[in-house]
């Protein structure tokens, strides 16, 4: 079996849960791990067993590596991204892809001009129960779609190094780290829209709480998402699915299909075990998206579900979503 020697940048919490999903990745190795925090770099070698540096150069002469996963703030993205590819590497990168358009287009052009792969890891086009309502609406088993609501909301995240998630300038607020995932699965799910109106707050963190309608040809989709809820408020995302021939309904309780004629039926997803036993079900969705990546770079085919295309188009439109927020 081949195996991806992989370099992860940022050893924060998307770092941590980005090495937990290589641990039980069988065609993938974490090689080592790049941070800039003494106390950080420490506590991820002590955990993952990984040597760490402090820059991409410095990793380069120590260690062989076949790609890069980037965990860095959002602000850090189009320069480390580039900087790995134009190493040679192929690049995974959390999203949102950047902060602005300009950076995604660069991210896009130095990709092509290299020849080295990038993904963006938007893992909600992956997790299970948003991938089998992309499978139901594709089939058409139970009819068009009418309306979809999608909803995400936590408190503030309080973790982030240095509170950079506080500083619109480096994470560009609520809206675009947070909603985009709903805004980023609407677009994979209905195309593109034909009407989009949103309103929301703004707050000195940037837009906090956004509500957004979208009209695809006969479809609605209202999306809900935010960050400025009360600090024991818990993280939440659900959704719920109205079609001609049923209903899905995936919030607090499992994920279940309503047909007029039938009794609900509750659809099981499958757990990922982690390596040495224990369930790592929460990883689902992380461990799917690093999976593709993997996969699709050992077997040379396109990125199919996650195009870096389509992650710029995720970001176009949030920042549109701001805008309106903003100039209502
Ligand atoms: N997919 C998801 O569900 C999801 C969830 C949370 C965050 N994210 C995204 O993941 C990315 C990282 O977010 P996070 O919450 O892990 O942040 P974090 O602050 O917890 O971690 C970032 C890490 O990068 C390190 N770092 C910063 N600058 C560096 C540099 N120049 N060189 C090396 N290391 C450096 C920091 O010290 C920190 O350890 C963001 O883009 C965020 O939007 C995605």
């Amino acid at each position: 079996m081949t195996t991806t020697r992989v370099l992860l940048m940022g050893a924060g919490f998307m770092g941590k849960m980005h090495g937990n999903v290589y641990r039980s990745l069988p065609n993938a190795q974490l090689i080592g791990v790049v941070e800039r925090q003494v106390e950080r770099a420490q506590a991820y070698t002590n955990e993952f067993g990984v040597p760490a540096f402090s820059t991409l150069a410095e990793a380069q002469s120590h260690v062989d590596f076949d790609a890069v996963d980037i965990c860095l703030p959002t602000h850090l993205h189009k320069e480390a991204t580039i900087e790995a590819l134009l190493a040679g590497k192929d690049v995974l990168c959390e999203k949102p892809m950047a902060l602005s358009l300009a950076d995604a287009d660069e991210m896009i052009r130095v990709s092509h001009e290299s020849g080295r792969r990038l993904m963006i890891a938007h893992c909600i086009r992956f997790w299970p129960e948003y991938a089998k309502l992309k499978e139901l609406k594709d089939s058409g088993e139970l009819g068009d779609l009418l309306s979809l609501n999608l909803t995400r909301y936590s408190q503030f995240p309080y973790w982030s190094s240095d509170n950079w998630l506080a500083n619109e300038l480096l994470s560009g607020g609520g809206v675009l780290d947070m909603h985009i995932h709903d805004t980023d699965f609407a677009l994979y799910l209905c195309g593109e829209p034909d009407e989009m109106k949103s309103s929301g707050t703004v707050d000195e963190k940037g837009a906090s709480h956004v509500f957004t309608t979208f009209r695809f040809g006969k479809t609605i989709v209202h999306a809900e998402g935010g960050w400025n809820l009360s600090s024991n408020a818990p993280f939440k995302m659900s959704f719920r699915a109205v079609f001609e021939r049923g209903t899905v309904i995936w919030d607090a309780s499992p994920f279940t299909i309503y047909r007029p004629d039938s009794a609900p039926e509750v659809v099981e997803f499958a757990q990922v075990e982690a390596e040495g036993g224990g369930n790592i079900s929460s990883l689902g969705g992380y461990f799917v998206t690093i999976r593709e990546f993997i996969d699709r770079l050992q077997d040379g085919k396109p990125f199919v579900v996650s195009t870096v295309e389509s992650s710029r188009r995720s970001v176009q439109t949030v920042l549109e979503e701001i805008a309106q927020i903003k100039s209502s």
